[in-house]
């Protein structure tokens, strides 16, 4: 009896977890092939507004809730298709009220899986239940001992390039932009903020209202929670970090309101009305990310020294060069990040002077240099300014030819048309292209229409440039007189292996990474401990040269160095880091083991983004 009794209850409980859970299929499935990294029918539905509604659950680290989207459905279409990666979608209705039937395609590793919504002629909203799962990369979840103060949680995203579908059903392709608001919902200890107009301080009741009136691309949309102050840097900018954080980099900031006003002497007003930096914890996986209104920054920039705003100065140059004017596809990346180191050495020339400004660009050419014979060898393809990312995922077009060969291509056209022309030509294409998207073809168009047809013949070689591999011969060279002493004394330690010649005085991090760059790893073996001792190397807390130098002990089996680069390993999360010292620690056996164990360690403080990097690595 009891038995049963027990049955049945179990078979109601069954079916009544199954209804819940079950509903209407789409009968006959769309097909679904994607475009540009996207299943979405972009092309053929108008989004309007995306409102995001989410409850921050740091015990479950899921965020759990709704995206409701206002569209016209222009082509009376049957089907709103979304793009989403490793969410759990609870229920789909139109108009908010309205069961609707929905379906999910098949898995792809890389794009994740169709949404496929049902909709109608008169379909003017579609609101989607659900909540993200353990595997949605774009969110990272810190424990509090991950954080400065190792008292509070952290949450922060990273939706570039193809990861906002993890944390929001959407249209995830940059030539679509919509504009957004949301209300986050979190335990009252914390502070909000997104790539909208931001809150100050913490709410009492830890609700949050957002609003981004300006239409952007899916992967600018972005969220961070946690214990975080404000700072004041003048009336429109501002600085945000944990408490522990925040004078360091308020006082390692101090000139990006001149910045700001820089930018905007050379490319037009400042679109988004405040720029702020929120400074994350170490595990962000890159150096800074061009969020609209709140570039979210690696703490690894703050060098105690401003030896390192360079990086602030190129985010926000990507407040006109991306967020203003998008790459309409990541096989067009060149054009957001080509453009905006470009910008970035302009502002730092304007608030630093030339032989600032070109020492970065010096230190750009040498990083270029060694990719370029890498990618020569091993993806020549990839070397081609316009990408073609079809199939792949577009994080592997994230090299230093869309960075470097990307501006130096913009150096050459400024070179052979001379400054006054070419910056009256840029605030014209940043006019024209505001606040859309453009591809390389209509930026060649543009370029020849404006600037090339109005004057004298000349060799750009613009195809050679674009769609050919390598770099072209009429690239511009790149010199840096504050250099030329660096040079002569790396050429003589590389000849006499000794230190002699190294005579730092006056040196700056970026003499630091010339001089190191530029030894030659077998001339210095013999003399790794004298280096060290002479000059503190191995305990160094510049990030940059803590990574250079450490790839140098690797390559001469250091062994002092060992637990700095351990130490270094476990508490540094920029992949840019920590990829040279993964990659040449595989080069040997004993180097690979300490790898992977050191990895092992180090892991659950790495974003998703570095850890496949650096698993690819150890696993090859
Ligand atoms: N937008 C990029 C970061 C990015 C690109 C993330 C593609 C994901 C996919 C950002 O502006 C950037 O370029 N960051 C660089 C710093 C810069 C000074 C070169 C970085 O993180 O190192
Ligand atoms: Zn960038």
């Amino acid at each position: 009896m009891l038995q049963n009794l027990k049955k049945t209850t179990l078979f109601i409980t069954i079916s009544v977890l199954i209804l819940a859970c079950s509903h209407q299929e789409i009968s006959v499935m769309p097909d679904l092939i994607p475009k540009n990294h996207s299943y979405s029918n972009y092309d053929s539905i108008n989004l309007k507004h995306l409102y995001l509604n989410l409850k921050v659950d740091f015990n479950k680290k899921i965020l759990k809730g709704k995206v409701v989207y206002t569209l016209e459905n222009i082509n009376n279409l049957s089907y709103l298709i979304l793009d989403t990666k490793n969410l759990k979608i609870e229920k789909v209705l139109l108009e908010d009220s309205a069961n609707t039937a929905w379906s999910e395609g098949e898995e792809n590793d890389i794009l994740g899986k169709a949404l496929v919504v049902q909709i109608n002629s008169n379909t003017q909203k579609v609101a989607i239940y659900y909540q993200t799962t353990d595997s949605s990369e774009a969110l990272m979840w810190l424990t509090p001992e991950q954080t400065l103060g190792k008292k509070h949680p952290f949450l922060f995203t990273q939706s570039q390039a193809i990861l906002a579908r993890s944390w929001i059903p959407c249209m995830d392709v940059p030539s679509v932009r919509i504009t957004y608001s949301a209300d986050i919902e979190c335990d009252n200890q914390f502070l909000v903020l997104m790539s909208a107009e931001n809150p100050f301080e913490k709410s009492k009741n830890g609700n949050y209202h957002f609003e981004m009136k300006q239409p952007i691309p899916s992967y600018l949309m972005a969220l961070a929670v946690g214990n975080i102050e404000f700072k004041k840097l003048s009336e429109n900018a501002g600085v945000f970090a944990e408490p522990e954080m925040i004078e360091k980099a308020t006082a390692e900031f101090f000139d990006l309101p001149k910045m700001i006003m820089g930018a905007e002497e050379l490319y037009g007003k400042y679109a988004w009305e405040r720029y702020d930096v929120l400074v994350l914890p170490p595990s962000f996986p890159f150096g800074g990310m061009e969020n609209p209104r709140l570039t979210f920054a690696t703490p690894t920039i703050i060098a105690g020294d401003k030896s390192l705003v360079s990086l602030i100065a190129h985010e926000l140059a990507h407040s006109w060069s991306g967020n203003l004017v998008t790459n309409s596809t990541w096989d067009d990346f060149w054009l957001n990040e080509g453009f905006t180191v470009y910008f970035e050495e302009r502002i730092m020339e304007k608030l630093y002077g030339k032989n600032y400004a070109d020492m970065l660009a010096v230190i750009n050419k040498g990083e270029l240099d060694i990719s370029l014979k890498d990618l020569m060898e091993n993806a020549s393809g990839d070397t081609k300014l316009k990408l073609n990312l079809k199939g792949r995922n577009p994080d592997d077009g994230l090299t230093d030819i869309a960075y470097i060969k990307g501006s130096l291509f913009l150096k050459l056209i400024e070179k052979t048309y001379g400054r006054t022309k070419w910056d009256a030509f840029l605030n014209q294409y940043f006019a024209h292209f505001r606040m859309k998207s453009v591809n390389t073809e209509q930026f060649v168009n543009y370029l020849n229409t404006n600037l090339v047809n109005n004057n004298p013949p000349t060799n750009l070689n613009i195809n050679e440039w674009i769609y050919e591999i390598g770099l072209p011969k009429n690239c511009p060279i790149i010199k840096s007189v504050n250099f030329l002493k660096v040079e002569k004394m790396t050429n003589a330690t590389n000849e006499n292996k000794n230190i002699k010649s190294i005579d730092t005085t006056g040196f700056t991090t970026h003499h630091w990474l010339h001089l190191l760059r530029n030894l030659n790893s077998d001339s210095v073996s013999n003399i790794m401990t004298e280096l060290d001792n002479t000059f503190g190397l191995s305990k160094s807390q510049n990030a940059e040269i803590q990574c250079d130098w450490y790839v140098l002990c690797i390559k001469n089996n250091y062994q002092a160095a060992f637990p700095y680069i351990e130490n270094y390993l476990i508490n540094v999360g920029r992949r840019k880091f920590l990829k040279p010292l993964y990659e040449n620690l595989s080069q040997t056996e004993e180097g690979l083991i300490f790898a992977k164990k050191t990895f092992e360690k180090a892991k659950k403080g790495y974003h998703s983004v570095s850890i496949n990097t650096i698993e690819k690595i150890l696993s090859q």
